[in-house]
């Protein structure tokens, strides 16, 4: 378990792996972690290999929140825990992953968190929260070994509250504060769905406010972890006409965080729609009880378990399915992720000015 003045240090701007910070603070990117970007693209393209730089690691499935477009909280399964997580951090690193985002249900929940996140630092990776925000008060302490952290804001207060919960737009934007201060940077993640259509200009002004960029994608056509049919999908020519107005306010200099490529890709949603697939290749996604997924978008027909559960976990990482013919990515950071790795300039352009 690496020490704690570890974590600290990083706040000073001591990048994990040594090299030249090109941000202040807490490193996101230095010449050692663009390196090793740079030789995934070699290995992925001219290789044809694999390079499983990033992982989604769904560390609970348990969450303090309700949301109308997802059904995390009800699933009822066996979690791994806290030494099968230490020891699947480090065969991760010896796979080579290198960043990892701790996400659920809601990430604060989980027991040992700061012990997670704590090793996961210690080893080097890139260390990235998805949460909603409204537990980060109480967990300051684990918040210190945290590089970066999403938060999820649907809308202005009566719009998020109620796709999300009363209170929890405050305990969002609490969440926001309390992140800054422990020094991660933040970012926002807002999901388009029937009930925000009318209220982006308002969130991307919230995100403006705070000095936060913010990242737009279509609710799924079904509840999250589940084929239940999502009640708060939004209706497709609103919908479009909402990415519309994005694209021009990102022209015109607003903090959104998606590329122009991007809000371009996720305006086709949901028409059957290519795109360079990253799941297997690039990103994996681990479950609460230790499966391996290429991918934990529904969108693909159904989760793609690998063949092998029961074997080791660095078996299973290694020949879990890559997706044929995927049509339907929306998850606007794995759109941003595949446009970049397809060396899209207008991404490249954009994946450096939101890292600056
Ligand atoms: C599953 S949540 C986990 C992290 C945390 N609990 C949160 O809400 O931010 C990760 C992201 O997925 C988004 N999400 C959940 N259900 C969705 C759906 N049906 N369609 C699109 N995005 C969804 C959430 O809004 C959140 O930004
Ligand atoms: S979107 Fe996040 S906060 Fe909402 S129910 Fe799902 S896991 Fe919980
Ligand atoms: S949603 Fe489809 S195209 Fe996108 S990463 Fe997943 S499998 Fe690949």
């Amino acid at each position: 378990m690496p020490g704690r003045d570890a974590g600290r240090a990083l706040k000073c701007g001591v990048a994990p792996e040594g090299g030249y910070c090109f941000m202040g603070k807490r490193s996101r990117l230095n010449l050692g972690q663009a390196a090793t970007m740079a030789a995934a693209l070699f290995r992925i393209h001219a290789l044809r290999r694999r390079s499983p730089l990033f992982v989604s690691w769904n560390i609970t499935f348990h969450c303090n929140l309700h949301c109308q477009y997802c059904n995390t909280h009800s699933i009822r399964r066996k979690e791994w825990d806290l030494p099968q997580i230490l020891a699947g951090l480090d065969t991760l690193w010896g796979q080579g992953v290198r960043w990892i985002t701790f996400g659920g249900g809601e990430p604060f929940l989980k027991k040992g968190l700061g012990e997670i996140l704590a090793h996961a630092k210690g080893l080097g990776f890139n260390v990235f929260l998805s949460t909603n925000g409204g537990l980060a008060s109480e967990h300051r302490a684990d918040l210190g070994w945290v590089d970066h952290v999403n938060i999820s804001l649907d809308g202005p207060r009566e719009v998020h509250d109620l796709v999300r919960g009363a209170g929890a737009f405050d305990k969002a934007l609490e969440g926001v504060d309390v992140c800054r201060e422990e020094g991660a940077s933040v970012s926002l993640l807002c999901v388009l769905s029937k009930h925000n259509l009318k209220h982006v200009e308002e969130v991307v002004s919230i995100a403006s406010e705070r000095g936060l960029t913010v990242m737009f994608q279509p609710a799924t056509r079904w509840l999250n972890s589940s084929v239940e049919s999502n009640p708060i999908c939004p209706p497709v020519d609103a919908y479009r006409a909402t990415v519309a107005r994005l694209k021009t306010l990102k022209k015109g200099g607003a903090p959104i965080r998606n590329s122009l490529g991007g809000l371009d890709h996720i305006a086709h949603w949901p028409d059957p729609t290519p795109i360079w697939c990253v799941a297997g290749r690039l990103i994996s996604v681990l479950e609460p009880d230790g499966s391996v997924l290429t991918c934990h978008q529904a969108q693909v027909g159904s989760f793609l378990k690998t063949e092998c559960a029961e074997a080791p976990l660095a078996e299973r990482f290694c020949c879990a399915q890559i997706p044929q013919g995927c049509v339907q990515c929306w998850c606007a950071p794995l759109v941003e992720l595949a446009l970049l790795f397809s060396l899209r300039p207008s991404s490249i352009f954009n994946a450096f000015k939101n890292l600056l």
